[in-house]
């Protein structure tokens, strides 16, 4: 049995499947499956539910595939049920994963590594998000300032020796993302969890030499991103996922991004995901059709850095305009390839793309429907 060979569409054909490199990592196409939450975890352990989950979209066609969320330490969770890599036991678990999908697929395997800071601590999205207190099962929490998430309880403010402590954090759960064998790291610093605390000044109001001026609050999140970079292997690329606007007057804006972009790109970023909101209910967000692309399309005309547009990017045909009008170089799905975990499959028949399909599904294809084949030899 084999897999893991990618299936490219020529260079005349869509840009949704056509490869492309980010540093020593071949990726066979444009489509990204976005981080998403299970909330299924026991102790930050990767389960069955999550070998099923992302197995199959590993077998998907994407190129890439990032997981949900995982906690660089148990206070970093959002709920009980996150993912974690705090632990050298933990390893295992993800390791099964990714020889999973190098054994049947040929997607590439990306590790969300993230802490929820002032969001965490809550019960599961199914349970209402709810705070829970030590007693039922929750822990304290922290952030930049002291400023609750609306209904929810207070965060403590992070300090210096907790900042060390978190940096460690990040690196020890990319030592172990690499030693179970992922291939790229995303850093969460969006959503408005711990790193987006101290970006957003809506969020934080330290009067250290973390908070105050853009440069400043810059600070820590820059100190995590460039300890991550030293502990990952240089030839594997490391991404930032980030919030570009709060959507709320007086917040963290797209110009504030630029700037942000511009420092990672400088200490070796290879790609920033444009996500945006996440610090309170009081955002105004315009949701519609690729609402957020406009933000991957300025980060990359001003920084001139990769980006990945996200959000409600649903059709094959706005998955390949954002790539052909220059918006960007990744298009990250969520909910979509929930809905329909073949997506890839079935945009590159809409477009006349080529993408991967494991052996065993090999008579799925459209080309051996039509012709009601049966029998496949084919070299690998
Ligand atoms: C169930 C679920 C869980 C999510 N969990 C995460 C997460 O762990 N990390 C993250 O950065 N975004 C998370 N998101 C946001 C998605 O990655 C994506 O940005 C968002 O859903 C918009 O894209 P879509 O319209 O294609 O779903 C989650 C979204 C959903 C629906």
């Amino acid at each position: 049995m084999t897999g893991g060979v990618p299936v490219s569409t020529p260079i005349d054909g869509p840009r949704l499947f056509a490869p492309t490199d980010l540093r020593d990592l071949k990726l066979a196409n444009r489509i990204v499956v976005s981080p998403m939450g299970q909330h299924s975890a026991e102790d930050g352990y990767l389960n069955d539910w999550h070998l099923a989950h992302l197995g199959q979209l590993s077998v998907s066609g994407a190129g890439l595939l990032i997981t949900e969320a995982v906690a660089v330490e148990p206070r970093g969770r959002i709920s009980p049920g996150c993912l974690g890599l705090w632990s050298d036991t933990q390893i295992n678990g993800y390791q099964r994963l990714i020889e999973f999908s190098r054994r049947y697929g040929a997607t590439r395997m990306g590790i969300q590594l993230g802490h929820s800071g002032r969001k965490g601590s809550v019960s599961q999205s199914w349970f209402g998000q709810k705070s829970l207190t030590e007693d039922a099962g929750g822990w304290e929490i922290l952030s930049a300032s002291r400023i609750a998430y609306p209904g929810r309880k207070e965060p403590t403010p992070i300090n210096h020796e907790g900042m060390a402590a978190v940096t460690a954090d990040f690196c020890a759960a990319a030592r172990r993302a690499h030693e179970a064998g992922f291939d790229l790291i995303e850093i969460h610093a969006a959503h408005g969890y711990l790193i987006h605390s101290f970006l957003s000044p809506l969020l934080n109001q330290r009067d250290d030499a973390y908070g105050g001026t853009l440069e400043n609050r810059m600070r820590f999140p820059l100190q995590i991103f460039r300890a991550v970079r030293e502990a990952w292997p240089a030839g594997k690329p490391i991404g930032v996922r980030v919030s570009a606007t709060d959507w709320i007057e007086g917040g963290w804006a797209l110009e504030d991004t630029i700037v942000f972009a511009r420092a990672l790109k400088a200490m070796g970023c290879d790609y920033i995901c444009a996500s945006t909101g996440g610090v309170g209910p009081e955002q105004d967000i315009p949701v519609g059709p690729l609402y957020q692309a406009p933000f991957a399309a300025a980060i990359r005309r001003e920084v001139d850095i990769a980006t990945m547009a996200v959000g409600l990017i649903t059709e094959p045909e706005q998955a390949e305009q954002v790539l052909t009008e220059g918006m960007a170089d990744f298009v990250a799905l969520g909910r979509a390839m929930l809905y329909n975990p073949r997506w890839p499959w079935h945009a590159a028949e809409q477009l006349g793309g080529q993408t991967f399909y494991p052996v065993q599904y090999d008579r799925a294809h459209p080309s051996m429907r039509r012709n009601n084949a049966f029998v496949v030899y084919r070299d690998r």
